[in-house]
């Protein structure tokens, strides 16, 4: 093999180099296609507010009542609010997540 690659001319490489290139990138691109693909999504938000940075929920203390319960599994169709969806990701996902639940202490 050494042989042949030292009898090659320098017009010879400038017709392997290209060849050799093209399958390099076309392997580099591959890999990192198959390792896109092979990723998992490992999001915990899937479709509340995907349009802002950060999903932050501001409350007065004052308007919370006598009892708040307050989403923590981001299933919620009425986020931030808990509604119950947590029981179904826990049946499907056998999962322990439950809500956060404030409430004012009995006088
Ligand atoms: Fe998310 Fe209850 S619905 S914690």
């Amino acid at each position: 093999m050494s042989g042949y690659v030292d009898r090659l001319q320098a017009q010879d490489w400038g017709v392997l180099l290209p060849v050799f290139g093209t399958v390099l990138a076309m392997t580099f691109f591959y890999a990192s296609y198959r390792a896109r693909k092979g990723q998992k999504d490992l999001r915990v938000n899937r479709r509340i507010q995907k349009d802002v940075p950060k999903v932050v929920t501001m409350m007065d203390i004052e308007d919370i009542g006598d009892k708040l319960t307050f989403c923590r599994c981001w299933k919620s169709k009425k986020f931030p609010y808990c509604d119950g969806s947590h029981n179904k990701h826990n049946t499907e996902c056998n999962d322990n997540v439950g809500p956060l639940v404030f409430k004012r202490k009995d006088h």
